[in-house]
């Protein structure tokens, strides 16, 4: 069973009285354990895709299953739900909250999940992603790359088997960028779907699998 199954998504938005058709029918199955990148021009539709693949937006047409369970329709208080048990999302601009610790930050979403609060979880991820030294520190004290670490061990705190990163290395010097695709190497190989949308070709040629979209069609149709 593949773990997304998207199929003839359709994503329309409104600007003013204009439709924007920024998804035209993209079908596209990942396997459990796959790390693919999403390439394509600016404008093409890659956040918007990625968007509805991680639940925080829904499609204006077409199915989307994850893990084989149909999320189409589904109502917010559900769709929170799913993407609490299977995704964790990492953004361009990271989102820490400034006046809480590396180590609080990571912790969040237990606390939204009504999970308990584990320090050794939280510890071991900050080991996971190189900064078990700055648990105390404060985002406005770390350098973008250790930002952005934070962010992903905040996204895999509940344990998600997927996730989703949305040009995660696009405020980022190209070493820097580097480091942060090792660490999505790592994840890949201790079984996460890695599924990642970036505008560097070098960098997304290092996936298994990647998907190039454009005007709202992914591989220029389907
Ligand atoms: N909230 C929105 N309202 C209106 N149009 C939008 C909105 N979000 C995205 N779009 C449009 O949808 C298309 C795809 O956008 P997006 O998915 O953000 O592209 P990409 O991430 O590939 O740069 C673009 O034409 C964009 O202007
Ligand atoms: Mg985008």
């Amino acid at each position: 069973m593949s773990i997304i199954e998207a199929t003839g998504i359709c994503k329309t938005y409104q600007r003013g009285r204009e439709d924007v058709c920024a998804l035209r029918g993209v079908n596209l199955t990942i396997e459990a354990g796959e790390f693919v990148t999403i390439v394509g021009p600016s404008g093409a539709g890659k956040t918007a895709l990625l968007n509805i693949l991680g639940c925080l937006d829904t499609p204006s047409c077409g199915t989307l299953a994850i893990d084989g369970v149909p999320v189409t329709g589904k109502g917010e208080a559900e769709l929170v739900k799913i993407r609490r048990e299977h995704i964790g999302f990492v953004f361009q601009q990271f989102f820490l909250i400034p006046t809480l610790t590396v180590g609080e930050n990571v912790g969040l979403p237990l606390i939204f999940s009504g999970s308990p609060y584990d320090r050794q979880k939280i510890e071991s991820l900050l080991e996971k992603v190189g900064l078990s030294h700055r648990a105390e520190h404060f985002p406005g004290q770390l350098s973008g790359g250790e930002m952005q670490r934070v962010a992903i061990a905040r996204a895999l705190v509940n344990n998600p088997r997927i996730l989703l990163a949305d040009e995660p290395t696009g405020n980022l010097d190209s070493i820097t960028a580097d480091g942060i695709y090792r660490l999505f190497e790592e994840l890949h190989r201790q079984g996460i779907t890695v599924i990642v949308v970036t505008h560097n070709r070098e960098l997304a040629q290092r996936a298994g699998r990647v998907i190039t979209i454009r005007d709202g069609l992914v591989n220029g149709g389907c």
